[in-house]
């Protein structure tokens, strides 16, 4: 075990890698739909006390652990929990999570594919009227060989770039994909507002109705700001586990947590306010973005390049995220059982393909096949979003508040703060960032991880099954 592990060429490496990995799915398709569901703005702005108060800390802790443990999420907890088979089952439960949420994920990530052929196909120049977007994707929901079969495509994608080992070639890319995504965004941003003219979608995004907050609200903005940061399942701890010694994780962490948070902002506003400005229901469930946005390109000039552009960049940040998914996963049976890496990458891309079948079926054929009010892709997401995720940042707030010395945690998570230099387009994001240099005696963070995040997400849980 004592290979030389590798680490990034430098901290901007680091802080692409992770912000690809958390920028996804999650930020452009799931958080829409999710604060659709719950009302809006109210549950945007628990989303944002969730990612600043829990999950942001809980980042730096996860990171952490990883470059600590310098291994996978099984073995980083079993070394940084001081071989104690309770820290090393949270590690398990990270591999576990990492299955059923990639074998989902690949289903809407083959939407995603699919709707860039549809765009290129001129599909969606022919919806004079928004809601005959709506109806083509309900007609795609129906049609399981179309889904299952863009399933396969991207899982066999993402498999195959993990397989030949290219991810530093999308790190590379990533340099200019993902401002190119974000002006794509922007665009659409400005675009929405122009059309929402009377401002009801930056109401619904913007101004509370605290009547509408449930414990499930609470809960699902939790689960949300876990998700979209990969948090919680070992995605973070083992880019970390590549980080530098003396690299600063708390200004790496905070600049992956503001982009992160930034897209789901931006991708929020571009969708309801065409939402509203075309008279669609901001509560349509998972195909919210797949309903509304193709809607917006066909009244676009230029529309049919604006979609193709559009669902090719979420296709690839997208693959970026299901990679990071795989690399949990494979990590593990490599470090821990010594499997070459080849033949894990294409056993779990087969496993969690088949595994995400019955999710797939969740739109069409099973959609009457429900657990607890949800089809089978529902109960999926919802248990392992809301319920596993912020599990597992609970064991690494325990882990770092309670059971590690707190000189000993504080030192390591000091190192680099003198050193922080950037030159990259994104400094102004970065570290220079007033606030990294105050909180970098790691004095409140200690106090948060130790106190704030593990209280409050156990009085979330409580609160959601109406405990209290
Ligand atoms: N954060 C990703 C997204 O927002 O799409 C999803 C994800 C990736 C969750 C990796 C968890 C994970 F470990």
């Amino acid at each position: 075990m004592s290979v030389q592990r590798e680490q990034w060429g430098s901290r901007i490496g680091f802080v692409l890698a992770a912000a690809g990995g958390a920028i996804g799915l999650g930020n452009i398709w799931k958080f829409p739909y999710v604060a659709g569901q719950n009302g809006g703005a109210a549950f945007i702005l628990i989303y944002l006390a969730a990612s600043l108060l829990i999950a942001f800390p809980i980042l730096i802790g996860e990171i952490f652990i990883g470059r600590k443990g310098q291994r996978n999420p099984v073995g980083s907890f079993r070394i940084v929990g001081q071989n104690r088979s309770i820290w090393t089952s949270f590690g398990y439960l990270g591999v576990l999570t990492g299955f059923i949420i990639l074998s989902y994920y690949n289903v809407v990530a083959g939407w995603s594919l699919g709707y860039i052929i549809e765009a290129l196909r001129g599909v969606f120049s022919g919806f004079e009227d928004p809601l005959m977007a709506g109806f083509h994707y309900e007609l795609l929901m129906a049609n399981p060989k179309w889904i299952i079969g863009w399933q396969a495509i991207f899982a066999a994608i993402s498999v195959t770039v993990v397989y030949a080992g290219v991810q530093n070639g999308i790190e590379k890319y990533s340099k200019i994909l993902m401002p190119l995504f974000l002006m794509i965004l922007l665009f659409l941003v400005v675009w929405g507002i122009i059309l929402d003219s009377e401002g009801k979608g930056l109401a619904f995004l913007f101004k509370p109705d605290w009547s509408v907050v449930k414990g499930k609200t609470i809960l699902e903005a939790l689960g949300q700001a876990f998700f979209s940061l990969s948090l919680g399942m070992g995605a973070m701890l083992t880019y970390g586990s590549y980080l530098k010694s003396d690299d600063n994780i708390l200004s790496s962490a905070l600049m992956v947590a503001i982009l992160d948070v930034l897209i789901a902002i931006l991708a929020g506003i571009a969708i309801f306010t065409a939402v509203f400005a075309m008279g669609l229901s901001p509560d349509s469930g998972p195909g919210l973005v797949f309903k509304v946005l193709p809607a917006v390109f066909a009244k676009l000039p230029g529309g049919t390049l604006f979609g193709v552009l559009f669902f090719l960049l979420l296709t690839i940040a997208a693959v970026t995220s299901a990679i990071s998914l795989l690399e949990v996963i494979s990590s593990y049976f490599v470090d821990e059982k010594n499997y070459t890496r080849h033949k894990v990458v294409v056993i779990v891309g087969i496993i969690t393909f088949f595994l995400g079948i019955p999710s797939a079926l969740s739109f069409g054929y099973w959609k009457n096949v429900t657990f607890f009010g949800l089809n089978f892709f529902g109960m999926l997401d919802y248990v392992s979003a809301n319920i596993m995720l912020p599990l597992g940042g609970l064991a690494i707030a325990i882990l770092l508040g309670w059971q590690l010395k707190k000189n000993d945690v504080i030192t390591e998570l000091r190192k680099g703060a003198e050193n922080i230099v950037d030159a990259s387009p994104w400094s102004l994001l970065s570290s220079k960032v007033y606030l990294s240099q105050r909180f970098n005696n790691g004095l409140i963070w200690h106090w948060i991880i130790r106190y704030v995040a593990p209280v409050v997400i156990l009085l979330v849980f409580l609160y959601s099954l109406g405990l209290i």
